[in-house]
């Protein structure tokens, strides 16, 4: 993860770490979950790079942040205060553009759930002073950094900034500056048909057609985000090269499909001290708790294979953990208490004196826990009704150590069920399909699981998150000794 000499500032919504006070007041920093975090801050930790974030509802503006994180097995513990440029949220604005347009409008319209999403003026003005705020601070980043002859690499990341790139392109371009911008989106790019629904759509396109480099997980979303600059701006698009003309210059977009710090993974898995004891067999389900990962399809799926299957009842157990995402939002309260209410019914339909179906965790777990986790369940459960890539999918295959290993199942909606194709893949929107394929995985030969699992993990060791970094930096032509491709 070293090839990166040059400058590098990342700018997202949310830095790899939340400030909050413990019971004592003194001032923490918590890891945060979710993707973009996991693939990102090893990378920013590696190359000494700087980031530009929201530290969470708690930061008190002007607050000095701690040095190191609560969980020192976090890939954050080693980012110096001093490389984190926090953004200050006003609760309005938190309320507004986080809460609201990214997580009322944007998450679930770009989840292909438009019936979610809420379409409000006060939202979208929010998110417009929002992606000014993050610009001007990526700006006081730039100033100690622009050197002509080394210009820095801007990385802008996810739905939450897709007009950053717009005001930091104009300021470089009054000084000329130069400066390269890349944008990562960690979602899906749904099809045109949605991204009109949004009253603002013009102006997001133009947002993220800033940059000099748009990426995505797939080819599908590069495709969609194409086909809605040329249906909805009527730019020119060369569709087979991937290129978009606009502003007299020309934008790469291009599928770069994310990975893992895979060694990490393993080399976790091979000293976490054992937590499912050797004679349970454990289905095993990882999220933050989100409606697009389709959590309650697959508590029901686990209850009709207790149903059908007896035999598995005593001798199964499904162990649910689920990180709080998102809970001043309503969506995500109503699915709290539905999973809460789904739990309860199945424990109270199948339980035994000595014996409980579901084990539902509902927190943070650190990554060494995660890691024996993953090492020790016979199926790792993937079900998302959609999802950017899925990166959970990837850290099971990581940390599968023992000899024979378990079976992933991952549905087709993830990224990630578009490039593991080894693994067992189910419509999470057909209840009986579902269940029937963890039945096969669970009853799946020794030989097959191996098989299985040794291309599965044979590509993600190679496809981790250093050539993920290397194949965007290639595409952006700042790899050290290549030029850009455009
Ligand atoms: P998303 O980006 O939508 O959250 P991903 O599966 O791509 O989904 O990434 C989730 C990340 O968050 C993974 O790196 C995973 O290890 C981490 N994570 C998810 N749930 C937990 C949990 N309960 N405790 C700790 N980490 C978690
Ligand atoms: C997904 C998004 C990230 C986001 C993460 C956690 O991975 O792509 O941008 O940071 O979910 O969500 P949160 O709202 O807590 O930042």
């Amino acid at each position: 993860m070293t090839v990166y000499k040059k400058k590098l500032i990342v700018v997202s919504n949310r830095l790899p770490f939340v400030i909050q006070k413990d019971d004592l007041g003194n001032v923490i920093r918590k890891h945060s979950a979710g993707g973009l975090v996991t693939a990102v801050a090893p990378v920013v930790v590696e190359n000494d790079g700087k980031w530009v974030g929201w530290p969470g509802p708690d930061y008190d503006f002007g607050e000095p942040l701690p040095e190191s994180s609560v969980d020192d097995t976090s890939p954050t513990a080693g980012l110096k205060s001093s490389n984190v440029i926090p953004v200050a949220l006003e609760p309005h604005l938190y309320q507004s553009y986080y809460n609201g347009c990214c997580n009322e409008t944007f998450w679930p319209l770009f989840h292909s759930m438009p019936d979610k999403a809420v379409f409000s003026a006060d939202y979208w003005k929010a998110y417009v002073e929002a992606n000014e705020l993050f610009a001007r601070n990526t700006i006081k980043a730039l100033e100690n950094a622009c050197d002509p002859d080394d210009p820095p690499l801007v990385w802008i990341h996810d739905y939450h900034l897709m007009l950053a790139a717009h005001a930091i392109r104009q300021y470089a371009a009054n000084r000329q500056y130069k400066i390269k911008l890349g944008f990562f989106l960690h979602i899906p790019f749904p099809a045109w048909d949605l991204i009109r629904l949004f009253p603002w759509a013009d102006e997001i396109l133009q947002g993220m057609l800033a940059c000099d480099l748009v990426g995505m997980h797939l080819q599908d979303y590069c495709i969609n985000f194409i086909d809605c600059c040329s249906r909805g701006l009527g730019t020119r698009v060369d569709a087979k090269d991937m290129i978009v003309e606009h502003g007299g210059r020309y934008v790469r977009i291009a599928p770069l499909p994310i990975g893992i710090p895979y060694d990490r993974f393993r080399t976790l898995a091979v000293s976490a001290k054992r937590t499912i004891p050797e004679e349970k067999k454990v289905v095993l389900g990882v999220d933050r708790l989100d409606y697009t990962k389709g959590l309650p399809q697959r508590l029901k799926a686990f209850e009709l294979l207790l149903a059908k299957h007896p035999e598995y009842i005593e001798k199964l157990e499904m162990l649910q953990i689920a990180v709080p995402s998102r809970t001043d939002v309503k969506e995500y309260q109503d699915l709290k208490e539905q999973m809460d209410q789904l739990v309860g019914c199945i424990n109270g339909r199948f339980s035994t004196p000595t014996w409980s179906p579901i084990r539902y965790i509902y927190g943070t777990v650190s990554q060494q826990e995660l890691a024996a986790f993953y090492r020790d369940a016979a199926v790792c459960f993937v079900t998302p009704l959609r999802d950017g890539m899925n990166l959970v999918a990837k850290e099971f295959v990581a940390c599968q150590i023992n000899d024979p290993p378990g079976v992933l199942i991952v549905s087709p909606f993830a990224g990630a069920g578009q490039n593991m194709l080894e693994a067992l893949l189910c419509n999470p929107y057909e209840l009986n399909e579902t269940m029937e394929t963890l039945h096969r995985a669970l009853t799946m030969p020794e030989d097959e699981r191996t098989l299985r699992m040794n291309y599965l993990r044979k590509r993600e060791q190679s496809q981790d998150v250093d050539f993920w970094m290397k194949s965007f930096l290639r595409a952006i032509g700042r790899l050290d000794g290549e030029e850009a491709p455009v």
